[in-house]
């Protein structure tokens, strides 16, 4: 992407888009600076075609709705803007930038307040009006506002903020179909000497083409939310089938798997790679299927016979999975096969040792090991959340990878806040079907 730019790796004013790693806590100077002169039209298309690509590629939905913003506040020199999405009758706020608040607020402070809010359609607020008609609003000072308007301005932001709104510039992100799918709402342009001015006639069209190309990237990047989400369901309903039989235990799937990502985020593996392993863990134990229940269920200790019979849950798990397609359940068939062998070499199947079992095979090693300790099962109490760590890491270099307890130490403070967050089962329950399929970044 970034040869794309042109003058962009001398620039230092030039936008951001398709820096990975992008954060909304610019300095204001930079988003001040960021267009210091009225670009041409031919400039202004060759930037929204930039912008368009860049929304395409991003498929987070929560740093692609920051993107938007960032993108539209760039373009139009905003000092603040917000964006809300649609849900039927009524917007959510999802984003919120402020440069001055956040100097004064802190990083990241400026929208706590606010998400999650959803506000009724009606054509008295600005984006209520905007989200009903469909129509550009280019207000030039918000308090002088006509009586005879159908919209106002509500200044409850600005008197809980200590904030003045001045010019706002209020544009729908209109999908393929022509529906309003979400507001962006641009606050205090300001000219090239930072003085704060009406928003330029110019840029209503701009930002509005601006926009639907981010309603088209924002409908993409939903499906592929929903995609993963249904995957994630797929199979922690497929694997409560194969193991627990029994909806409860579901949480223990979810737990672990979390485990899982966040002791490969701390080693530190690429982001896409931890997601492959938050997606691909929960099947790890999905061979338990061909387990009869009166092993599965044994309340005691198991025979030696029942043991072998247990262990089999890896070969068959790898069995099931051998020969997909998909890279996911490629790692899930690998995970299966790998997650009881040991790093000194006395682990099942194989006896495969150190290095030679495949990274994923340890993590989760680590992480099932964890769970099980920390979590009652059919056949052994819980035990405290500490005893568990410590043996954990007693098993560094014999049962483990010395790397992941070291990263299962670092992870540590995640790691206690999801067993926190899924220790009582039924609210475990509830936050697995309302959660997203991956961990806020
Ligand atoms: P699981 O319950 O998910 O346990 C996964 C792994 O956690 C175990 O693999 C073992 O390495 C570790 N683990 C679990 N509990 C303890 C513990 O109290 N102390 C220590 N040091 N490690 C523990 P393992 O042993 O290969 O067992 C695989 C699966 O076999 C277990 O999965 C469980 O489903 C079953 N299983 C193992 N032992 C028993 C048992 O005594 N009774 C019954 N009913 N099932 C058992
Ligand atoms: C759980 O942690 O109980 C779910 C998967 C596993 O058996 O480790
Ligand atoms: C449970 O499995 O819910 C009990 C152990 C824990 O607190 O994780
Ligand atoms: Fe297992």
């Amino acid at each position: 992407m970034r040869g794309f730019y042109g003058g962009g790796a001398t620039d230092p004013n030039k936008s951001v888009v398709g820096r990975r790693g992008f954060r909304r806590e610019l300095s204001r100077e930079a988003a001040l600076t960021s267009m210091n002169r009225f670009m041409d039209q031919r400039e202004q298309l060759l930037k929204l075609n930039q912008i368009g690509i860049a929304l395409s590629n991003e498929r987070n939905l929560g740093a692609l709705l920051d993107l938007i913003l960032h993108e539209a506040r760039n373009f139009t020199r905003a000092e603040a803007g917000t964006l809300f999405t649609r849900h039927g009758e009524h917007l959510k706020f999802e984003v919120a930038h402020n440069d001055v608040l956040s100097e004064k607020l802190g990083r990241g402070n400026t929208a706590r307040h606010i998400r999650d809010t959803l506000i009724p359609i009606t054509k008295q607020s600005l984006a209520g009006y905007t989200a009903a008609t469909g129509e550009v609003l280019n207000i030039p000072d918000a308090y002088a506002i006509p009586a005879e308007s159908e919209y106002r301005f509500n200044d409850e932001y600005d008197r809980r903020n200590g904030f003045r709104t001045q010019s706002l510039l209020v544009v729908p992100m209109k999908s393929v179909q022509d529906e309003v799918i979400g507001v962006l709402q641009l606050l205090n342009a300001r000219d090239e000497g930072g003085k704060i001015v009406p928003f330029d006639r110019r840029f209503e069209m701009l930002v509005l083409s601006l926009a639907s190309q981010a309603a088209v990237a924002y409908r993409n990047a939903c499906l592929t939310q929903e995609i993963k989400q249904a995957y994630l369901d797929t199979i922690l309903r497929l694997s409560i089938a194969a193991e627990y039989r029994d909806t409860d235990t579901a949480v223990h799937i979810r737990r672990m798997s979390l485990y899982s990502a966040a002791i490969a985020e701390a080693m530190p593996l690429p982001a896409d790679e931890v997601e492959q392993i938050l997606f691909a863990s929960p099947m790890h134990d999905i061979g338990k299927i061909g387990v009869s229940d009166r092993i599965l269920q044994k309340p005691g200790k198991l025979t030696e016979e029942e043991f072998a019979e247990m262990k089999k849950h890896t070969t068959i798990g790898a069995a099931i999975l051998d020969g997909a397609e998909a890279p996911v359940l490629k790692l899930s068939c690998e995970i299966a096969l790998a997650h009881h062998e040991k790093w000194d070499g006395s682990g099942y199947p194989a006896g495969v040792k150190g290095a030679d079992i495949p990274l994923p095979g340890r993590i989760v090693a680590v992480a099932d090991v964890f769970d099980a300790l920390a979590s009652a099962r059919c056949y052994k109490p819980a035990m405290p959340f500490e005893k568990a760590v410590a043996i954990v890491e007693e098993g560094a270099g014999k049962h483990f990878d010395p790397d992941c307890v070291a990263a299962f130490r670092r992870a540590l403070p995640k790691i206690r806040q999801i067993y926190d967050e899924y220790r009582d089962e039924a609210a475990g329950m509830l936050k697995l079907s309302a959660a997203a399929p991956f961990p806020a970044r």
